[in-house]
């Protein structure tokens, strides 16, 4: 039975994570593989978006868009850059991050794990490894005894379907980058098995699963035990499966692939973080991606409505109520995803007319940031970073996403205290 304190007002703000904005983020095994040879990263994220030193610029930008969340991950790594030896001048500023969003109105919403991990941990095997799930809990105390007291949510991990997703969507030759490259991490680090959290051979998917699974109800007890009424849950990465005439079989097959072991996982958690990007369409003979369409620079269809049909799809077949703990669309034309919020916010709010419980919408993401392999070159931010000055530029979709927050919240005393 779950003991957790939901919060009672609707949660509006953006997701971020450490590693793709925070630079020198060294002790970590997504920078290692970053730096090998070949990677299959594009660039290393190195001084990221300085958020590590510029986060309370970041926390006033987002305060000022009317937010009332923020979310963000702890970087292991910082915390513990060797096996059992605590940074406390890490947690030092994550305490006072989470102070500064309260004091902006903003209830802090911390993920545990971002799809990074430290090196040692890859270097030991990564979430497989027998001992992953303790350690794991272990940081997840470590963190909890310094900011839990003060935290709204705790997202254990991030979308640990990924990889799984990526099964379908990736060419084989990119499979190849990734074995390539963790072929050179076994080689640099000297280890039999270097194993990351989102850069996953894709022979061992299902063991590295299975360690997910394992880590996040280790977590999940390790959180309640040092505050049972603190909302837990984990995010999953949610394409709209949408079946076309005929196409009902493979969107089901597809839902047991991706979804079935998590939302089988989840049952017990207080929420569930919902992340949608894209849709996917079936027909009888299996994908159709429509055609003549908008797309975004990734070359993938545009379509708002696939929030709502997401989030849909989970309430529906875990219970749960759901926080979107991500939305957004990679793009340089800005235009383009100002008119994407207020059509993917009109779905959610019919969703939501509908009895959906939605906790939140948290959009991905605030700064143009580190996006993974494809490194700077994919733009899901409200805000520009100049790549030589680091400085922060809004961009217009930041007023039209804070006017649809201010249409939705009321009264302007509601606004946060500032
Ligand atoms: C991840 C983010 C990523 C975003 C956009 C999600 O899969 O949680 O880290 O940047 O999607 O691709």
């Amino acid at each position: 039975m779950t003991t957790a304190h939901l919060p009672s007002a609707f949660l509006w703000g953006a997701a971020t994570a450490g590693h793709q904005n925070d630079g020198g983020d060294t002790m970590s095994d997504t920078t290692f593989l970053e730096n090998v040879e070949p990677t299959v990263f594009r660039e290393p994220a190195g001084v990221g978006c300085g958020t590590w030193e510029r986060w309370p610029e970041d926390l006033d930008l987002a305060a000022e868009m009317g937010f009332s969340a923020f979310r963000f991950s702890v970087e292991w790594a910082r915390v513990e850059p060797e096996r059992g030896v605590i940074d406390r001048s890490a947690l030092d500023r994550y305490d006072a991050m989470v102070d500064r969003c309260l004091a902006l109105g903003m209830s802090p919403v911390v993920t545990f794990s971002h799809f990074t991990a430290p090196h040692w941990f890859a270097c030991r095997g990564g979430w497989p490894h027998a001992d992953a799930p303790a350690d794991f809990a272990a940081f997840c105390e470590v963190v909890m005894d310094r900011i839990g007291d003060r935290v709204a949510m705790a997202v254990t991990l991030n979308e640990p379907n990924l990889p799984r997703i990526l099964e379908a969507v990736l060419p084989a030759q990119a499979w190849g980058g990734i074995a390539a490259t963790l072929d050179a991490a076994d080689r640099a680090a000297g280890v039999e098995r270097y194993r990351a959290g989102n850069v996953v051979r894709r022979e061992e998917l299902d063991l590295v699963e299975a360690g997910f699974e394992r880590a996040h109800i280790a977590a999940r007890d390790a959180i309640r035990a040092r505050r049972p009424e603190l909302p837990v849950g984990m995010s999953l990465a949610v394409m709209d499966e949408v079946a076309l005439p005929g196409g009902e079989a493979r969107r089901e097959a597809i839902i047991d692939v991706r979804y079935a072991r998590w939302y089988r996982l989840v049952e017990g958690d207080d929420f569930l973080g919902v992340q949608n990007y894209e849709r996917a369409q079936y027909g009888p003979e299996g994908v159709v991606v429509p055609e003549g369409g908008e797309t975004n620079e990734m070359g993938s269809p545009v379509e708002p409505e696939s929030l709502a049909g997401a989030v849909r799809m989970c309430h529906a077949a875990t219970g749960l109520p759901i926080l979107v703990s991500e939305h957004g669309l990679a793009t340089a034309d800005d235009d383009q995803r100002a008119r994407f919020i207020p059509a993917a916010l009109e779905g959610l709010d019919k969703a939501m007319a509908d009895g959906v419980p939605v906790l939140g919408y948290l959009h991905w993401t605030l700064l143009d940031d580190f996006e993974w392999i494809a490194g700077y070159s994919a733009h899901f931010g409200l805000v520009e970073v100049d790549r030589e000055t680091l400085e922060r530029r809004p961009k217009p979709s930041s007023r039209v996403y804070a006017a649809e927050i201010r249409a939705r919240r009321g009264a302007p005393a509601e606004q946060p205290v500032r």
